[in-house]
């Protein structure tokens, strides 16, 4: 039974503290509402918060990074190796500016699976800066909360499915996740928060490639 859902996320310009949080409260309030206990949401910033917060089976871990040139950024991923899933079930999910994703959404399952998290759904989902900074220039979304929506709806389902019965031994194993990327990965994005709010802007003004968010349950 899942008692709690847990977003941790590294957000230096802050759109991938706006995806995680809206992933995990959207999924706790519809796990709270078939569960005959109380189902917390937390939510941490991965650099500040990394002690005292554990996983287990009961806990749905939503993990969220940016897009940096395709990649996940160094400190996020030297960050996520603090954290022990204990073979929690987990959403990855990264934020991206419309152009393309790239390996990082491939990256960041690996990674969670390495620390020990079992990934049952992944998504990259489009968080326009300039839109959400009210830009005349942006006609995109500022967040895109229709595939946001989607994917909580579709991935609570399915985690109410894998975790819904008492009995571990009992339980529906769940099928791999399958995300496209490369093997093996590339040198991970080394850019740091002060360099990425500055290049952000800069990254907005060239962006007029508008590619969907994607999910995978
Ligand atoms: C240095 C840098 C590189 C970026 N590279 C990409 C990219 O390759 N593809 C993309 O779609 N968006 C890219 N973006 C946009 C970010 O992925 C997007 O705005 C994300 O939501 C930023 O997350 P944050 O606000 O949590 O920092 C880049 C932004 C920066 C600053």
């Amino acid at each position: 039974m899942i008692r709690k859902v847990i977003g941790i996320y590294y957000s230096p310009v802050g759109g991938t503290e706006i995806m995680t949080k809206t992933l995990a409260r959207k999924i706790g309030a519809i796990l709270d509402d078939c569960s005959p206990l109380d189902v917390n949401v937390e939510c941490y910033d991965m650099l500040k918060d990394q002690s005292g917060i554990t996983f287990d089976d009961e806990t749905i871990a939503v993990i969220g990074m940016p897009a940096y040139v395709g990649k996940i950024p160094l400190p996020a991923a030297a960050a996520m190796r603090s954290f022990t899933g204990n073979g929690a079930l987990t959403l990855a999910a990264v934020s991206y500016g419309g152009r393309r994703y790239g390996n990082a959404l491939f990256e960041l399952k690996r990674l969670a699976e390495d620390c020990g998290f079992k990934a049952i759904g992944a998504g990259a989902f489009m968080i326009s800066y300039m839109a959400r900074r009210g830009s005349a220039r942006s006609a995109a979304p500022a967040i895109d909360m229709d595939s946001l929506s989607d994917f909580c709806n579709a991935a609570s389902e399915k985690i109410k499915r894998l975790a819904g019965c008492e009995i571990e031994e009992l339980r529906i194993k769940p099928m791999p996740v399958e995300v496209s990327g490369r093997m093996p990965v590339h040198k991970i994005s080394r850019i740091s928060p002060r360099a990425a709010a500055a290049a952000q802007s800069v990254f907005n003004r060239i962006s007029v490639l508008r590619r969907k968010s994607e999910w995978f349950l």
